[in-house]
């Protein structure tokens, strides 16, 4: 059967963690897989914020949660011709703020009225895997060290933050053990910290995560 994927892990705490209504942040849109999986879990009455640096990222993004909002529509006009509430009727997606912006801003970016009640912060690091996509384009320690400080003040109580790291890659390696040294180094009263990676695979992509006391 094997253990989960680090990505599904991630999904997980977070599922655990923020409900319907929530407020939530995706660090690193990338190709919106995770902006998307918020804005399902949270459904309608919540609120994502989604931060990427690439106006390429920030559009497939776009593109991601048209083409999941198109095939909700769809299966919900086909339920309530055949039968109205009918259980195959899908849920639909919470608004999304896409931001041209780095996540080192979110402090400033998040509207004030949810600060201290964020749910979820996500950050998958590194490029954007993308055929065709500026690898050089990446995150960086400094700059997701401070991102990673800001999210922790706009966690509510047992908000959470999830962090894929990836040592395989150039500069990830740094990237990776900066992030690990931060969180090792948040004392117990502040939140509690887990790491969730495969031994036999040092070079494999692992998962770093908070919970805020
Ligand atoms: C591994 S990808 C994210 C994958 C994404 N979570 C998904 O589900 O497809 C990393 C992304 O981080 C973005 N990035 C790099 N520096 C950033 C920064 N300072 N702030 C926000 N995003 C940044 C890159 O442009 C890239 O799209």
């Amino acid at each position: 059967m094997g253990f989960l994927s680090v990505l599904t892990m991630a999904h997980r705490w977070v599922a655990e963690r923020a409900e319907p209504g929530s407020i939530v942040v995706d660090a690193t849109a990338g190709g919106g897989v995770d902006t998307l999986f918020l804005a399902r879990t949270i459904g309608p009455g919540g609120h994502v914020y989604a931060f990427d640096v690439q106006e390429a990222a920030l559009e497939l993004t776009r593109e991601r949660l048209d083409a999941e909002a198109a095939a909700v529509a769809a299966a919900n006009a086909q339920g309530s011709e055949r039968q109205p509430a009918s259980p195959g009727r899908r849920g639909g997606l919470a608004p999304v703020t896409l931001l041209h912006a780095g996540h080192e801003r979110m402090a400033e970016l998040i509207a004030p009225e949810h600060h201290g009640r964020v749910r979820a912060v996500m950050f998958n690091l590194g490029y954007l895997p993308a055929e065709g996509s500026d690898r050089d384009v990446m995150t960086r320690p400094e700059t997701t060290l401070g991102a990673m400080n800001a999210a922790l003040g706009l966690l509510a109580p047992r908000g959470v933050l999830t962090a894929v790291v990836y040592p395989g890659h150039d500069g990830g390696d740094l990237e990776a053990a900066a992030v690990g040294e931060w969180t090792a180094a948040l004392p117990a009263s502040v939140a509690q910290t887990v790491l969730y990676r495969f031994p036999q695979k040092p070079d494999a992509p692992y998962l770093l995560a908070l919970e805020k006391r």
